[in-house]
This record gives C-alpha cells, structure tokens and sequence, in this order.
C-alpha cells in the first residue's frame, strides 16, 4: 500500500484521523500515512507519495532521488524541515534551503537537468528528524501566489476557497458578502470583477475606498435589506456557525437560481465536525451539494460551500 506524508492541521488532528484512519504525527502539522487518499479530503492539505525514505545528509539525498527522478525530465528541488527548531538545522547545522541547493548541485553534477522556473517535476523533501522522505510531484509554476500582497488572512482565505472549490466555473457577478470587514474578501472578489455589496458594522480598510465595484452598508447583516440578487453570499462573520448559517439563509431569497453560499464555519473547539454539521442542519431544505474544506489559511474554522436548491 502507498505511504504518504500528509500535511494537515494538528489543531483538527482528531478529525483527521476520523476521515484517513490512522495515521502517525512526525512533527507540527505532519503525518505518515499508508493507505488511499480520498478524493476531496476535508482535513488534508497535501498528501505526497512518498517515493524514497534515506537519512538527512547531502549524499544519501541526491542518491536517493536520483534512483526516482524520471530521466529526461527537468527538476526543482522544495524542502520543507519539520520537527523542533526545524530538525535538520539545529542538530545537523544547516536548513532546507541548504538542502535544496547542495543537492541539486550534486544532481547536475550527476547529469540530471535542474529549471527553478517551469521544472517538469518538483522533487519534495520532507526532513524529519535524521529522515529526509521524498515524493516527486508533477512540475508547476512554483508559489504562484508568494508575489501577491494580501489585505488580510481573509483574502487569501477567499483566494484559496476559490481555487479549491471551482468557483471560476460559477460565473459569479454579484456577490453579498456579510462580515466583509476590513475587506478581504470584497477586494479579492473585486479584483475578480465581482460587485459586491459589503455588509459589516466595522470599517473597510481605507485602500478598498473608490473601488467602484464595492459598496459598503455599515450595518449589521440582520437589519441589512438587499434590494437586488446576488450569484453568491460569502459569510465570514465571527459568531456560531448556527447563528450564522441562520442569518445567511436570511438572504436565500436574494440568490437566483441554483447560487451559492460560501461560509466559514467557525469552530470554538476541536471538535469541526459537530460545528459543520450544525451549520448544514441549519440550512438544509434550503441549501443542497454541501461541501467543506479546512484550507491551509483556515485556523479554527471550515470553509462550507453550498448551493441553493
Ligand atoms: C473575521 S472578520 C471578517 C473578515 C472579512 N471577511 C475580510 O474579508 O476581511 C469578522 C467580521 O464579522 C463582523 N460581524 C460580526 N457580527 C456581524 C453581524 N451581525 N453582521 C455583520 N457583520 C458582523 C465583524 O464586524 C467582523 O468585521
């Protein structure tokens, strides 16, 4: 059976377990697991395959790769050291972007071709303790989004939920986003090409004023009436996920069609799973195709989309 390094929160740690099985923890954020991925985990972040396992120094690295790395095809090199004080670094006295140059450099030197900019595959290693795992990934543009400048955790929050859930298939227009202050999300959504209408008591952060495609209502959602449709409604209020969902559903009307609610369930223990279901309670009959997903921007909260029936 494959074995994996699974990358997911150790906050919702139970939860994780619940949905793999078993699984070991090697260090913050970081777990063995044998077994099949399922499609579309809720808990995980990244699973990968683990293609080779040696021991944490430069020689045993690049040999170990080199026996996995498809020939002919260009390579770059991620690493990430996990474990207290970043584990290599502090008994072996040096880090993971050592790792990555030295052994890439003994790669070359072996005559396998390294491209930092569109490799074909991306060689992953995980360090851990004295153990380097690796996994070779197919290649992509590397951090497409390290360039970008975020308001806030909210937008790349949004950035990500988008990504992950597909939302550029909706055609998305117009949106209402309650809870939408300091504006991370309207301005992502804005930079979209989404309207939005911004509902929050609290002030937008000033760079969002003469944003055309905003409107902020400074009033709580509950006493906010909408006088138009929207495509979807984005709810990142800070209070129950019940509360939330109920004040959400509010607007049910104002969503033409089969739309969507995007809404981060916030999760006061780490117990996700009651807090999801809660919320799903709360909007079922009204809202269908219920999906969760806790991002790597997400703390103590699941993203939830759904649309409405
Ligand atoms: C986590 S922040 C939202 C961050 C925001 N989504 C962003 O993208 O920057 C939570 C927000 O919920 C708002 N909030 C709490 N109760 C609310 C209510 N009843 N109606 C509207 N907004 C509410 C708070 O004022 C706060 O700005």
């Amino acid at each position: 059976m494959a074995e994996y390094i699974v990358r997911a929160s150790d906050r919702f740690a139970g939860a994780l377990r619940f949905e793999l099985g078993w699984c070991r923890r090697l260090g913050t954020d970081t777990y063995l697991y044998e077994g099949d991925i399922p499609e579309d985990p809720v808990f995980v972040h990244k699973a990968y395959r683990i293609e080779a396992k040696c021991g944490l120094d430069f020689d045993s690295i690049s040999k170990s790769i080199a026996e996995v790395l498809p020939s002919g095809k260009s390579f770059a090199i991620e690493c990430q050291l996990v474990g207290k004080e970043g584990a290599g670094r502090a008994k072996l006295g040096f880090g993971s972007r050592e790792i990555e140059v030295r052994t890439g450099k003994l790669l070359e030197n072996s005559g396998f071709i390294a491209d930092l900019d569109k490799p074909d595959v991306i060689v992953e290693i995980v360090a851990v303790g004295n153990a380097a795992y690796i996994s070779i990934l197919e290649g992509s543009r590397r951090n497409p989004h390290s360039i970008r400048k975020y308001l806030n955790r909210a937008e790349k929050k949004f950035i990500e939920a988008y990504e992950v859930f597909g939302l550029r298939d909706f055609s998305i227009r117009n949106a209402l986003d309650i809870g939408a202050a300091p504006g991370g999300f309207s301005k992502a959504m804005a930079e979209l090409g989404i309207s939005v209408v911004s509902v929050d008591p609290g002030e937008l952060d000033p760079i969002l004023k003469g944003i055309e495609k905003i409107r902020h209502e400074k009033v709580r959602a509950e006493n906010f009436k909408a006088d138009s449709n929207f495509d979807i409604i984005t709810d990142d209020m800070n209070m129950h996920p019940v509360q939330s969902a109920r004040i959400a559903a509010s607007f049910s009307k104002n969503l033409e069609g089969s739309r969507l609610l995007l809404m981060t369930v916030k999760c006061p223990t780490r117990n996700p799973v009651k807090y999801m279901e809660a919320a799903m309670a709360e909007l079922e009959g009204i809202f269908r195709n219920f999906r969760f997903k806790h991002l790597e921007s997400n703390k103590s909260e699941v993203m939830m989309l759904c649309e409405k029936i």
